[in-house]
């Protein structure tokens, strides 16, 4: 087939040459947004003189039977086509002639790209946010309805102090609305049109880029038009949120793979979120949260490979630019498949309030509670802290726990120990007696409720 740059060529291209410059087996995946563009091309190119109506009309006619053929799956995306762009350029000049080969008129596939994978982040990014708003929104929901679940927070995963099962949900809640805000960060530097920069120095017609820019609804224009073709970051941008949010889901993975262990139990998932052994038949795995765990390093992986091929090169455009989209593309599959899979493991998991009480009562969980009593009492911190440590050091040698400790055992270690520590050592009163904002007392934990609806409201 010839090649639609093959004016100046007398030789066709090796084998390899064909083998190694392929990419619409990846880039058909533009085709809508390839074809939003060329209508949005054509459309400014007929405004501003540059071709008729009937061949802006022959041109839109032929780009929707386009569309109709790939969606049904008539259409026959050609190799040695190279790229998604030559495929239907080439089919339209097939479906109706020189309107089609007019098309290209004033633009360069360098721009066309670039305009392309734009557009792509910028549909994308819509999905992303509603599947992102949905897992905050569980992961509020879990946290209503647990808020009187008390369980041991962990430093060095050594049980630490006592917290709420709801401000521990919470905590990832803001974590991920974050991720929001880095999401929503990529779409405003993505929202910027190129189109229309040509291969790198503008055009030697008189076209007008604000057409284009409005009709792909485009914030802005990108002013230069060595940038439009060269420039990146837009994709870098997407790949960093997609790789802080695989980070903290996977974060959370582990902690869900924890807790759901036998020695934990803190959470059971149900059948439906769960895989068995072919060999070991009492095995439940949690491999949804595993996989989201283990795709983190691909998502890493996508940034890396983006940011080593920018790195020294050259302006304007580079072949090098092709390889931008796997990587694009394989991170936002994965993203939204990690986040779909966390919401779904949330709405079958079950909260074992009982065993995380256990484990919040049997681990001197309210040590500092009691070094807290002590300084209130009096006592200067440090000493109270010295003091409190005694005990627990007592209990360990005497194989107790702090609510088998007696008055008289307990007041041979201070004088202020009066009646009332018993209340103090009691892991569920304990988070009710932190007061600084945003700790893990109820009150707390219901504003941070409330201001989290507020973003979910808000990007809904
Ligand atoms: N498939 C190419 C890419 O993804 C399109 C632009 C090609 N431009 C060129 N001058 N060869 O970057």
């Amino acid at each position: 087939m010839k090649k639609l740059w093959g004016g100046r060529f007398e030789d066709k291209p090796s084998d390899i040459t064909e083998r190694i410059s392929v990419s619409v087996h990846y880039d058909k995946r533009l085709y809508k947004q390839d074809i939003r563009g060329s209508k949005a091309h054509a459309e400014m190119l007929n405004k501003c003189g540059i071709i008729s109506i009937e061949d802006f009309e022959q041109i839109k006619k032929g780009l929707s039977q386009i569309e109709d053929e790939i969606e049904s799956g008539k259409f026959e995306f050609k190799r040695s086509l190279e790229d998604v762009h030559m495929n239907i350029e080439s089919r339209l000049t097939e479906l109706v002639g020189d309107a089609g080969k007019r098309l290209h008129t004033a633009r360069s596939r360098n721009d066309q790209v670039a305009t392309d994978t734009r557009l792509y982040i910028k549909d994308e990014i819509i999905e992303i946010k509603a599947l992102l708003t949905d897992l905050i929104s569980i992961l509020v929901e879990t946290a209503e309805k647990n808020t009187e679940v008390v369980m041991p927070g962990y430093t060095h995963l050594q049980v630490a102090q006592p917290v709420r099962f709801s401000h521990h949900m919470l905590a990832h809640a803001w974590a991920l609305s974050r991720d929001l805000k880095r999401l929503l960060f990529a779409l405003d530097i993505a929202d910027s049109s190129p189109l229309g920069a040509g291969a790198l120095a503008g055009v030697n017609y008189s076209t007008d880029r604000t057409i284009t820019q409005k009709l792909l609804d485009f914030k802005s224009v990108n002013m230069n038009s060595m940038d439009c073709v060269a420039d990146r970051d837009y994709m870098l941008d997407v790949l960093y949120f997609c790789s802080v949010c695989a980070m903290h889901l996977s974060r959370f993975s582990e902690e869900i793979i924890l807790w759901s262990s036998s020695e934990f139990r803190f959470i059971r998932l149900s059948d439906k979120v769960t895989t068995g052994s072919s060999i070991m038949p009492q095995k439940k795995n949690p491999d949804l949260a595993e996989l989201i765990r283990g795709k983190t390093g691909r998502v890493y992986g996508n940034m890396i490979s983006l940011f080593t091929v920018l790195k020294g090169l050259p302006l304007a455009y580079n072949r090098d630019l092709q390889e931008d989209k796997e990587s694009l593309f394989d991170s936002i599959d994965t993203i939204k498949l990690s986040i779909e899979a966390m919401i779904e493991m949330l709405k079958e998991m079950t909260v074992n309030k009982e065993r995380m009480r256990q484990a919040v009562f049997s681990n001197y969980s309210t040590a500092t509670d009691l070094a807290d009593y002590l300084a209130r009492k009096g006592l200067p911190f440090r000493e109270a802290h010295e003091v409190s440590g005694s005990i627990v050091k007592f209990c360990e040698t005497s194989g107790k726990d702090f609510f088998s400790l007696t008055l008289e055992e307990i007041k041979k270690f201070s004088d202020c120990f009066e009646s009332d520590i018993v209340e103090i050592l009691n892991p569920e009163n304990s988070t009710e007696r932190k007061l600084s904002l945003g700790s893990t007392s109820l009150s707390e934990v219901r504003k941070q409720i409330i201001e989290l609806k507020n973003i979910i409201e808000k990007n809904r």
